[in-house]
């Protein structure tokens, strides 16, 4: 029997830093990122079974909570404390905020089909979103790893990071 829904489990447990959250996030989509991708796979050569069906539910679960909370811990409790510092790093919000709005809309199409898994009907449709969403979040994730947060590192003192990970755990009470 496959859950309708299963609780969603938040990959960060440590708010000290607020630059380790973020880099909990990524760790646990690039990971998840993996597994959606086999998910989809196996779906498009075997249709849909109990296993792949409840690892669909499970994957809708995370990304439904995950990609909200950490869009919203980058824009509410991250780019507030860095913007208007230098053109450099007002540059990079902007684009990266661009990116959240586009992988948020690509979530939004693969979450319409991964709901409802027993209804999917086009197995290479679900392939084609799944890999769209999986490779825009994936390339975001890479450009912060090695354009932005590195900036941020030598930009913010250990007080300030410790401030905005307080921020990220109060976006959660
Ligand atoms: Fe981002
Ligand atoms: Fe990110």
């Amino acid at each position: 029997m496959v859950p309708a829904s299963v609780a969603f489990i938040d990959p960060a447990t440590d708010f000290t830093d607020g630059l380790r959250v973020l880099y909990a996030y990524h760790e646990s989509f690039i990971l998840q990122g993996q597994r959606l991708l086999a998910m989809a796979e196996a779906i498009s050569q075997q249709g849909v079974g109990e296993e792949t069906a409840a690892e669909a539910v499970r994957l809708t679960a995370y990304y439904e909570g995950t990609t909200r909370l950490h869009h919203q811990d980058e824009e509410r409790a991250l780019f507030p404390f860095i913007v208007n510092k230098s053109f450099l790093t007002d540059g990079m919000i902007e684009r990266l905020a661009l990116d959240h709005e586009e992988i948020d809309a690509h979530w939004a199409k693969l979450n319409e089909v991964l709901r409802a898994p027993e209804q999917i009907a086009d197995p290479a449709q679900l392939l084609a979103l799944t890999a769209r969403f999986e490779k825009h979040l994936r390339t975001h994730i890479e450009r912060e790893n090695l354009d932005f947060f590195p900036v941020l590192e030598k930009m913010l003192s250990p007080d300030q990071l410790a401030g905005i990970g307080q921020r990220m755990a109060r976006l959660r009470e």
